[in-house]
C-alpha cells in the first residue's frame, strides 16, 4: 500500500516534520464516482426484482451482540473464530460487527412478534465485516444484498430464490455464472455421514494439509471445500453426503431440482458444495463464475437453515436465503447501459448559462425517477471543443450545448456524442418548466430508440 508523506515546518522548533496522509483502513475502501453509479444500478436492480417476488426491505443494526453469531454461524468457523471485529463496550457488553446478515435478520424476526406470526420473505442490503487479508473481490469492510424467507420448509422457496436470483444476475447483464447445488443433509442424517467422513479423513490425516488436520475435529465437513493441493487427492475420494441422505431431505432435494428443471434454470449438482458457515441444512448453493478464479469464484451464497432459530433459544423455524457480495458483483457488470443515459451540460458563454441555468435545474427535477443522468456540470462556460472533449473524457452519452447563437435564436442543441447527431430543441421563453419537459421528453426518446 503506498503511503502519502507531506512535509511541514513545526514552527515552535522550526524543524522540519514529516505529515503522514491518512489512509482508509486496510481492506476498507471508498466508494467513488464513477463506480458509485455501477453500485446504484445493483441496489435499484436488487429492491425492484426481491420486492416483486414479495421480499421486503428489512434493517438490522450494523453491531449486534458477539453471542448471535458464536451461536449461530458457529465458534469453529472461520468467520467467528478468526474474523469477527469484536470489541466490549462502555456498558461491559461485548458487541461486534456484524460478519454477515442472515442470524441478524432471524433475531428481528424472532424479535417481532407481528412478523413471527407469518412466513416472512425479507431482503436486505448493507456492509459486512470480516477481518480477513485483503485480495481482489475480498474486503474487511464489504456489502451484501440478501434475501431470507423466514417460517416455511417448502422445496418451492429453496427454488423460488434459486430462480430469482439467476433472473437478477442475468437482469444485471450478467451471464457468465451458474449456480451449483448440494444438500448436506440434516441433524438426523448428517451425523452418521460425519462419523464415516471422520474415519476417511483420520485415515488419511498424514496427506492433509495443517489447516484440514486441524478441521477433522473441529469441522470436518470444511476439508471438502479446501482448495489446496496437498488435500485434492483425499478430497477425491471423500465419501459423499449424498449417499446418506435421509429420505426427508433425499425428497426435498428432489424437488427443488425438479422445479428448477420445469423453469428451465441451468444449474451443477456439486455434491463438495460445503458452506462456510454452520447453521446449514439439506438445500445449499453458490453463484459461481470461473472468471473470479482462486478462493474467491462465488458471487455469493446460500441455502436453508432450519435449525437456526434453535441455536439461538427459539423453536425451530425453517428457513432458506442467500447473500451476494456487492464488490464481487459490481466486477461483472459493465457500465454501458449506465452510461448510455448520462447527459453533460455545455454552456458557451455568460449569458448563455444565466439563461439556461433554471431550464436545467427543471430538466434534473423532471428527470427524477427516469434513468436520465446529469453529470458533473460544474456550470463553468468554456469554448465547444474544450466542453466536448471533457464530456467525451466522462463517457457522456449525450450533450446539451447552448451559447450566443442558441440564445438568440431561442433554442438549445440536444447533441448524441455516441451517434454524432444533434438537433435543436426550441426554448420557451420565459417558460423553464416547458422548455425542460421538451428536453427531458426528447433525451427519453432518443436513449430508448
Ligand atoms: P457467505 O458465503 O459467507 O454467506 O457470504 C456470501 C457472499 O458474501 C460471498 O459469496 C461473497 O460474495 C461475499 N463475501 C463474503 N466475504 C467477503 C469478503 N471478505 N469480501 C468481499 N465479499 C465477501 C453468508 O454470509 C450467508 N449469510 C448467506 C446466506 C443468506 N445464507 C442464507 N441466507
Amino acid at each position: 500500500m503506498t503511503e502519502i508523506i507531506l512535509f511541514g515546518i513545526d514552527f515552535s522548533t522550526s524543524s522540519v516534520i514529516k505529515i503522514t496522509m491518512i489512509q482508509s483502513p486496510r481492506g476498507m475502501k471508498d466508494v467513488l464516482p464513477p463506480e458509485s453509479g455501477k453500485w446504484e444500478r445493483l441496489e435499484r436492480t436488487a429492491s425492484g426484482i426481491f420486492s416483486s417476488f414479495g421480499y421486503k426491505l428489512l434493517v438490522t443494526p450494523v453491531v449486534e451482540k458477539t453471542e448471535l453469531f458464536v451461536r449461530s454461524v458457529g465458534e469453529a468457523t472461520d468467520v467467528v473464530s478468526k474474523e469477527m471485529y469484536v470489541f466490549t463496550d462502555r456498558g461491559g457488553e461485548s458487541i461486534c460487527l456484524r460478519p454477515e446478515g442472515t442470524a441478524p435478520v432471524m433475531r428481528a424476526y424472532l424479535n417481532s412478534p407481528e412478523l413471527k406470526s407469518r412466513t416472512m420473505k425479507a431482503w436486505y442490503w448493507g456492509p459486512m465485516f470480516r477481518y480477513e487479508r485483503p485480495q481482489k473481490g475480498r474486503y474487511r469492510q464489504f456489502y451484501q444484498f440478501g434475501v431470507e424467507a423466514i417460517g416455511s420448509n417448502s422445496p418451492y422457496i429453496d427454488a423460488e430464490i434459486i430462480y430469482m436470483l439467476d433472473h437478477f444476475y442475468k437482469n444485471l447483464g450478467i451471464l457468465d455464472v451458474r449456480v451449483e447445488l448440494n444438500s448436506i443433509g440434516c441433524e438426523l442424517c448428517r451425523p452418521p455421514y460425519k462419523v464415516q467422513l471422520v474415519d476417511y479423513l483420520k485415515s488419511k490425516s498424514s496427506e492433509l494439509c495443517e489447516d484440514c488436520k486441524k478441521r477433522i475435529e473441529t469441522n470436518p465437513l470444511r476439508v471438502l471445500d479446501c482448495k489446496s493441493e496437498t488435500c485434492s487427492s483425499v478430497i477425491k475420494n471423500v465419501p459423499l453426503m449424498g449417499d446418506f441422505l435421509c429420505s426427508d431431505c433425499k425428497s426435498h432435494n428432489n424437488a427443488v431440482l425438479k422445479v428448477l428443471d420445469d423453469c428451465g434454470v441451468k444449474y451443477s449438482e456439486n455434491p463438495m458444495l460445503v458452506r462456510g458457515l454452520d447453521y446449514y441444512s439439506k438445500t445449499v448453493f453458490e453463484f459461481v463464475s470461473e472468471q473470479l478464479g482462486g478462493r474467491q469464484n462465488a458471487l455469493g451464497g446460500g441455502g436453508r437453515y432450519d435449525s437456526l432459530s434453535e441455536q439461538i433459544g427459539a423453536e425451530k423455524i425453517p428457513s432458506v436465503g442467500y447473500a451476494g457480495g456487492v464488490e464481487r458483483t459490481l466486477l461483472f457488470m459493465n457500465d454501458e447501459d449506465k452510461k448510455a443515459c448520462d447527459v453533460y451540460i455545455a454552456m458557451l458563454d455568460d449569458d448563455t448559462l444565466r439563461a439556461c441555468a433554471p431550464i436545467v435545474f427543471e430538466a434534473k427535477k423532471l428527470s427524477l425517477g427516469e434513468d436520465i443522468n446529469f453529470i458533473d456540470d460544474d456550470f463553468k462556460v468554456r469554448d465547444i471543443k474544450k466542453h466536448l472533449s471533457k464530456a467525451d473524457k466522462l463517457g457522456a452519452r449525450f450533450a446539451i450545448i447552448a451559447g450566443s447563437q442558441e440564445l438568440d435564436s431561442g433554442s438549445l442543441i440536444i447533441k448524441d456524442l455516441m451517434l454524432k447527431k444533434e438537433e435543436k430543441i426550441t426554448m420557451h421563453k420565459n417558460d423553464a418548466k416547458r422548455s425542460a419537459e421538451a428536453v427531458v421528453r426528447r433525451l427519453l426518446e432518443k436513449k430508448n430508440s
